[in-house]
């Protein structure tokens, strides 16, 4: 089963509530949270704060992507904010076991991360502890880029890992995803299709999400 995460940095802030309301009342299921620090990312994007107004909303499950240097430091308030699962990235610290332990002893999901050219198989060693895994199909950083198919020998890395580990774990993609190369890495195992653009640029964003779970 498919499950379709639509990264908010691309919806109208102006509206919000509707924005997420409208993804999450035609399927989806994740709503995707990207936190950037201009540290780890040269960009600057949504805080805790915003997190927290937009759990008055609805029900659908908190996706935050952390590009954040150290992560440690901010566990506790995306957490508090309402992250149902908190991704953070390989590259950005040195301490990943006890960040996935501090991100479970909030009873959420934790998750890590690898930028495009980062070899997975550093993830691989502690997949036993993860409830997902997420490859980056760009640079992180800005949304409406072009998918980068050098990032595909990492997602079936991963797949393969996944599998022989035996464990339920989602399988995320990000960055560049949209109708048209879906199937590229829905092939290569991804269950979590990350879009942002491709979602809420949609001339039909109602359409547009029902399409991505047909
Ligand atoms: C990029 C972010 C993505 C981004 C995806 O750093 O992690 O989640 O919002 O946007 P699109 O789908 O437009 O590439
Ligand atoms: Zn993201």
């Amino acid at each position: 089963m498919i499950k379709l995460a639509p990264s908010v940095l691309a919806a109208d802030f102006t509206c919000l509530g509707e924005e997420i309301k409208k993804v999450y009342e035609n399927g989806a299921e994740y709503l995707h949270l990207d936190v950037m620090d201009g540290m780890f990312v040269p960009n600057i994007s949504l805080g805790p704060g915003m997190i927290a107004s937009m759990r008055k909303v609805c029900d659908i499950v908190f996706d935050v992507h952390l590009m954040i240097q150290d992560p440690i430091r901010y566990i506790d308030d995306f957490a508090k904010a309402g992250a149902d699962i908190i991704t953070f990235h390989y590259e950005a610290c040195d301490n990943h076991k006890e960040v996935i332990d501090k991100i479970h002893s909030y009873g959420i999901r934790a998750g890590m991360s690898v930028k495009p050219y980062t070899d997975a198989n550093l993830m691989v060693p502690f997949l036993p502890d993860l409830e997902l895994a997420l490859v980056m199909t760009v640079q992180p950083g800005f949304g409406g880029q072009k998918f980068m198919y050098e990032a595909m020998p990492n997602l079936e890395k991963l797949n393969a890992a996944i599998k022989e580990l035996g464990k339920d774990i989602d399988l995320e993609v990000d960055g560049g995803i949209n109708l048209q190369n879906a199937c590229v890495v829905k092939e290569r195992g991804a269950n979590v299709l990350v879009a942002g653009s491709a979602v809420f640029g949609a001339d039909d964003v109602a359409g547009t999400v029902r399409e991505f779970l047909k």
